[in-house]
């Protein structure tokens, strides 16, 4: 049993609360290995911005649940060493039962999901709420989640969103006691959030995607004021890693993302967690293609990753400044 108070970690709970008085997000990255979460660090620091860490499913498989908790005491010690004390959350992203947030709280997660979206109401509010019983009694806290994206969640393919009742959020919230709570208005998982046939193209033929739901998220806000609201499958999709990606010999087809200007417009609302992770994987992707391309005889990974990592970096830089706002509120 390690608490997360042990780590250094703190929960959601201030966080979101300066959030939303604020006026912006926090960003919740995803990470799987050591060069993502440096850049993450390195890139809050240098904008002093607090953090949400996520870890998934698939990044706990991979990469083993004791490492991934260590590596995240370091982050903080790696931050103080870097000159900045940011406030770090530890958080499972997308926990697919009870079992499963239960074995994160007990290996020092400050926060974590219970996504019962995909089950039907009854059954999401119990579970939910079961979850909020064993983290609460050990101050972490939890993230619900009402509405499907669409766009795969986690081992859960959702074909068709179906977006989040406003008239269902007051009594999910009552009854559960989440601490926030992750909607659906039209954001998607993956690199490819949307059919071809659902979007527009500019006049250079790029995608552009059908708009969010902001009168969903108005009568969802007006319903639950003041109350943590999360978006997940925020990733923009930038245009110039997938160039970048396609230029040295990656294959991507109809990527499409959620346009910068209209996360910034939910970041100043209730919206105070926006989850990003495939945008991530793209500019690493790409910047890996390109050295390997460029320098085809190098083969010490820290010639690839590097240049990776400092691509990392840069977007992340520019997510918390521009995109989230979340920079000096560290
Ligand atoms: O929402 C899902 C995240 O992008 C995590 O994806 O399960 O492949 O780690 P993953
Ligand atoms: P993206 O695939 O848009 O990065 O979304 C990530 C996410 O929602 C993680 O939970
Ligand atoms: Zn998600």
């Amino acid at each position: 049993m390690t608490s997360y108070k042990e780590l250094g970690l703190v929960n959601t709970k201030d966080m979101f609360a300066k959030a939303i008085k604020g006026g912006y997000a926090i960003p919740a990255y995803n990470f799987n290995n050591m060069e993502q979460l440096q850049a993450i660090i390195q890139a809050c620091v240098e904008t002093k911005s607090p953090v949400i860490l996520q870890v998934s499913k698939g990044a706990r498989d991979y990469a083993n649940i004791n490492l991934l908790r260590n590596m995240a005491r370091g982050a903080g010690e790696y931050a103080k060493e870097l000159g900045c004390e940011i406030p770090i959350v530890l958080h499972l992203d997308h926990g697919d039962s009870f079992e499963t947030c239960k074995e994160c709280i007990d290996n020092g997660f400050s926060s974590v999901m219970i996504d019962g979206s995909h089950l039907p109401y009854e059954e999401n509010i119990a579970v939910t709420k079961k979850v909020v019983e064993y983290a609460h009694e050990r101050g972490v806290t939890v993230e619900g989640e009402l509405g499907v994206l669409a766009g795969i969640e986690d081992d859960v393919v959702a074909e068709v969103s179906h977006y989040t009742k406003p008239e269902e959020v007051v009594d999910f919230v009552n009854r559960t006691g989440c601490d926030s709570l992750a909607i659906s208005i039209g954001t998607s998982h993956g690199a490819n959030k949307f059919e071809p046939s659902q979007c527009t193209r500019n006049e250079e033929g790029v995608l552009i995607p059908p708009p969010l739901r902001f009168d969903i998220l108005e009568e969802i806000e007006r319903q639950l004021p003041g109350f943590p609201i999360v978006l997940h499958g925020s990733s923009s999709v930038p245009m110039q890693y997938v160039n970048m990606i396609l230029q040295y010999g990656g294959q991507l087809k109809d990527s499409v993302g959620i346009p910068e200007e209209q996360l910034r417009k939910a970041a100043k609302s209730a919206v105070c967690k926006i989850n990003i992770d495939s945008d991530g994987r793209l500019a690493m992707t790409a910047l890996i293609r390109k050295t390997m391309a460029e320098k085809p005889g190098e083969f010490d990974p820290r010639k690839y990753l590097g240049p990776a990592r400092d691509e990392l970096k840069k977007m992340y830089m520019h997510k918390n400044i521009n995109v989230l706002g979340s920079a000096n509120h560290a």
